[in-house]
């Protein structure tokens, strides 16, 4: 017969088999690293200082995240990926790799979309030191993660989104299922035991007890695993929040200054429905939207509105001669190209896909990241607006015969550098 104690001990033993797998699993999502190539990466602080220093003046972090793809991969593990050779060659000169036919080469630039990376004049001993600055800032991500946000000339370079959260997120929920099963099973076999213990006639009663027990939720929740698990959770959360915040120093999203004039474009272009080219009459055609001139608005302010302070203000602008100083909210740097007719116009996309919902706000903000990422990732990810278009009647068809996919901006050359850099 088997005893009471016998099924308490069996009781244990499953109990701590489950948590011990909870932190096997732990261990294994949090540490998925250390492969071949990476002990080749110097942790030298000196080596990880002057490869930081190349890797903004080499301008890689308008390209490269070490924990996130922007419009090249993200650089952390390349030396789990590829030989430490490779990587040289590769970051000396993509295209001879390439063009040699090196399959690996060939394979990620097929799946960049064939966006070349330009060549770099760095010796070895210098693409080095860049992975080895790359490796620390993998293996302690938080310190690293201010830093990379600023360019060397001090422009600020936008990160996107913060940490990969979808991998955080799955590692999560992953956890939740993996906890959720071993629940499960741990109530089936427990069921089990309790069922063959209660078929034996022979048990007496203190042991009766102890099988008939109910199960006991708050006991449960209040276990010392339960806790630990939940505080993990929470921890896990919360750092990742502070990740965030910091991946998004210095973005210029969401910026929104005051204007010297209060103009809202919820009461313009909301209420009162203006059309947005009625102020900003560059936008179908040329590469500026434009903001309007004091004639515009006197349009209807030599009418409406005339007693109050703000309108009095452009009154004032009109007699003096002197523009409005509105404050620029959205602004590229110079060597950035960007055409609004290009793209309301031939592309047909909405203000508000780049702008936000305009017509809702009292006051502007930029609500895109306006980065280089961010134009690339558009342009992979559109179709072209191709209808009554003549111009590219051939080339649909063209592609058409020779792609699954509709014809997207990549297609007509919309990640060539010199399209968008002058
Ligand atoms: C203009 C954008 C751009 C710049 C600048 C750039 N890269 Fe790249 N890089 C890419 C792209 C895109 C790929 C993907 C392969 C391809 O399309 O050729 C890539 C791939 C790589 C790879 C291979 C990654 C892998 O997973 O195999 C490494 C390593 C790399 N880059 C390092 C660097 C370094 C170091 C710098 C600076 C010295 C740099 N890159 C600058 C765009 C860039
Ligand atoms: C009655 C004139 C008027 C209309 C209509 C109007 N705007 Fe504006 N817009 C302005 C003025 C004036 C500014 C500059 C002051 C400010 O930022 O609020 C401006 C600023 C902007 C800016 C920010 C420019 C910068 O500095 O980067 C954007 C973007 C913009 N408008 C988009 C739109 C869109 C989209 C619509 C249509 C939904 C629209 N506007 C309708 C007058 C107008
Ligand atoms: C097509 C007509 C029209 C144009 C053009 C126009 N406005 Fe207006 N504006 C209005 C109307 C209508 C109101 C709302 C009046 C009300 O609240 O009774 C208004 C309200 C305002 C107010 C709020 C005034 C207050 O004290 O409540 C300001 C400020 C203003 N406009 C500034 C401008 C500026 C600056 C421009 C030029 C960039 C401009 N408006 C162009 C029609 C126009
Ligand atoms: C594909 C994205 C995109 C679309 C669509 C778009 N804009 Fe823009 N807009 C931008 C970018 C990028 C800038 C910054 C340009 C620069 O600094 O050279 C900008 C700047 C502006 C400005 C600031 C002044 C200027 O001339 O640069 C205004 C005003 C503006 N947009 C209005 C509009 C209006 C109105 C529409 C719709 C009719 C529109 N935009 C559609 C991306 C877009
Ligand atoms: C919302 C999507 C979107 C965003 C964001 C966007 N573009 Fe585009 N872009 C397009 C589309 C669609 C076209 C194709 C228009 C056409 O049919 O010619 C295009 C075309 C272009 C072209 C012409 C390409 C060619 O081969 O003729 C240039 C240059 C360009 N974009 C620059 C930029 C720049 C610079 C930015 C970022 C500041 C940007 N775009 C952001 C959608 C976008
Ligand atoms: C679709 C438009 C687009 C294409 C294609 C594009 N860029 Fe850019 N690039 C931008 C924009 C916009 C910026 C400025 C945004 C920023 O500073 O984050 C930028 C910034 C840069 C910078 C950073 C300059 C600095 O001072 O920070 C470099 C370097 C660069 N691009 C190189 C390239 C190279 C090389 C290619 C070709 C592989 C390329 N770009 C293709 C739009 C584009």
């Amino acid at each position: 017969m088997i005893k009471t104690t016998n099924y308490m001990l069996a009781k244990r033993i499953i109990v701590r088999f489950a948590a011990a797998c909870l932190f096997v699993c732990c261990f294994v999502f949090s540490g998925v690293q250390a492969y071949a190539q990476r002990d080749a990466v110097p942790t030298d602080e000196a080596i990880i200082a002057e490869g930081e220093k190349l890797f903004s003046e080499w301008a890689c972090n308008t390209c490269h995240r070490v924990d996130q793809k922007l419009v090249g991969p993200a650089l952390k593990g390349v030396y789990d990926r590829r030989s430490i050779d490779w990587i040289y060659q590769f970051v000396q000169n993509s295209q001879r790799l390439i063009a040699s036919g090196d399959a690996q080469a060939n394979a990620i630039y097929e799946e960049f979309g064939g966006l070349q990376m330009p060549s770099h004049d760095l010796t070895d001993d210098q693409v080095l030191s860049i992975m080895a600055y790359v490796r620390h800032t993998e293996e302690n991500p938080p310190a690293a993660a201010a830093a990379t946000d600023t360019a060397g000339d001090g422009t600020q370079v936008a990160a996107e989104g913060g940490i990969p959260s979808k991998y955080l997120n799955i590692i999560i929920g992953a956890l939740i299922v993996v906890l959720v099963l071993i629940l499960i099973v741990l109530g089936l076999i427990i069921g089990v035991l309790k069922k063959y213990l209660q078929d034996k006639a022979d048990l007496d009663e203190e042991d009766q007890e102890v099988v008939n027990e109910k199960f006991d939720l708050m006991a449960f929740v209040k276990s010392p695993t339960v806790i630990g698990i939940i505080t993990f959770l929470v921890i896990v959360l919360a750092a990742k929040n502070v990740i965030d915040g910091l991946y998004t120093v210095g973005v210029q999203q969401g910026y929104q200054p005051t204007q010297p004039i209060a103009f809202s474009h919820k009461i313009h272009a909301g209420q009162y429905e203006i059309d947005c080219q009625y102020c900003h009459t560059g936008v179908e055609i040329g590469k500026n939207a434009n903001i309007p001139s004091v004639n515009i608005c006197m349009n209807c302010h030599s009418a409406i509105k005339t007693d109050s302070p703000e309108i009095q203000k452009l009154y004032a602008a009109q007699e003096s001669g002197e523009p409005i100083e509105w404050v620029r909210i959205h602004n590229l740097p110079d060597l950035a190209y960007f055409n609004h007719s290009q793209h309301v116009n031939v592309g047909g996309i909405a203000c508000q896909t780049c702008h936000g919902e305009i017509q809702e706000m009292e006051v502007v903000k930029q609500h895109a990241p306006l980065t280089m990422g961010w134009c690339i990732d558009c342009h992979r990810n559109t179709s072209l607006n191709t209808k009554g278009n003549g111009y590219y009647d051939k080339l649909v068809e063209l592609h058409n015969s020779n792609a699954a996919t509709p014809m997207k901006v990549t297609d007509i050359g919309g990640l060539e550098c010199a399209k968008c850099h002058y």
